[in-house]
């Protein structure tokens, strides 16, 4: 497997080609199959369940996000193992997540070996959520922090627990992450380490690596979102 690339594949047969010991970040957002309460909704597609029926601007649809909280758990536990297989002693988990899965999500990460560290916010800020009638606007998503055993003391950085940033649209992925907040959480690890991204969309993650000096490798299922993160990326 080659670093500085981003690959055209499934993600869990990219983790698989990575050698035992060789990651010091895994920085990644998976499909959430999440967006319903409810089987049926869950069964819709990425645009019926995360795009406003008030937003005009048409994003390429991406799959592998029907599964219900079972499978998804399980599935998330595959993926997660060849992670920690592949993180190197000390290394890092940050992997995005909604409200809904966040409980799942920490089950696999844990099932999976990592220890969970703790939870940092993305507050998409008042005017990047819609206002809820009778309730709170879903206005942050969830970062989730994990290690492969002890946390690293030797690299001296601070980071907060709360990153506010509002997304400029349009947006290059329908379910994009911020660069700003991007740019703070590769800072991590220090210069010159490799990222890895198995989800990559629009490449936010690896291309905040390569800025701050990292090396980088990642994957990302669909066509449409592989080739436009491949420019992003070159
Ligand atoms: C939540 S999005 C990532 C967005 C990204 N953080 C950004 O800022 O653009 C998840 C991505 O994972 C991709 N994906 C879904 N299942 C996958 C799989 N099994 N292997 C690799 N990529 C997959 C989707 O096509 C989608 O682009």
């Amino acid at each position: 497997m080659k670093l500085d690339r981003l690959y055209q594949s499934n993600a869990l047969d990219m983790l698989r080609g990575l050698p035992d010991q060789s990651v010091d970040l895994f920085f990644t957002d998976p499909p959430y199959s999440s967006g319903g309460l409810h089987a049926s909704t869950r069964a819709q597609t990425p645009g019926q369940k995360y795009i406003g029926a008030d937003v005009k601007t048409v994003y390429p649809e991406f799959s592998h996000d029907n599964k219900d909280q079972r499978s998804w758990t399980y599935w998330c536990m595959s993926w997660l193992s060849e992670a920690f297989r592949a993180a190197k002693d000390g290394g890092h988990l940050v992997c995005f997540i909604d409200w809904r899965q966040l409980p799942s999500l920490t089950d696999a990460v844990q099932g999976a070996g990592f220890i969970w560290r703790s939870v940092a916010v993305w507050d998409k800020t008042a005017g990047g959520a819609r206002p809820r009638l009778g309730g709170f606007s879903q206005q942050a998503e969830f970062m989730v922090w994990a290690t492969k055993g002890a946390v690293r003391t030797d690299h001296k950085v601070h980071l907060p627990g709360v990153f506010a940033e509002r997304l400029s649209r349009p947006k290059s992925h329908m379910t994009q992450k911020p660069a700003g907040l991007a740019r703070e959480v590769v800072r991590l690890v220090p210069a010159g380490s490799v990222v890895c991204d198995p989800f990559a969309g629009s490449g936010t993650f690896l291309a905040a690596a390569k800025e701050h000096g990292h090396r980088w490798v990642g994957c990302e299922i669909e066509a449409a979102y592989h080739a436009s993160a491949s420019v992003r990326l070159r």
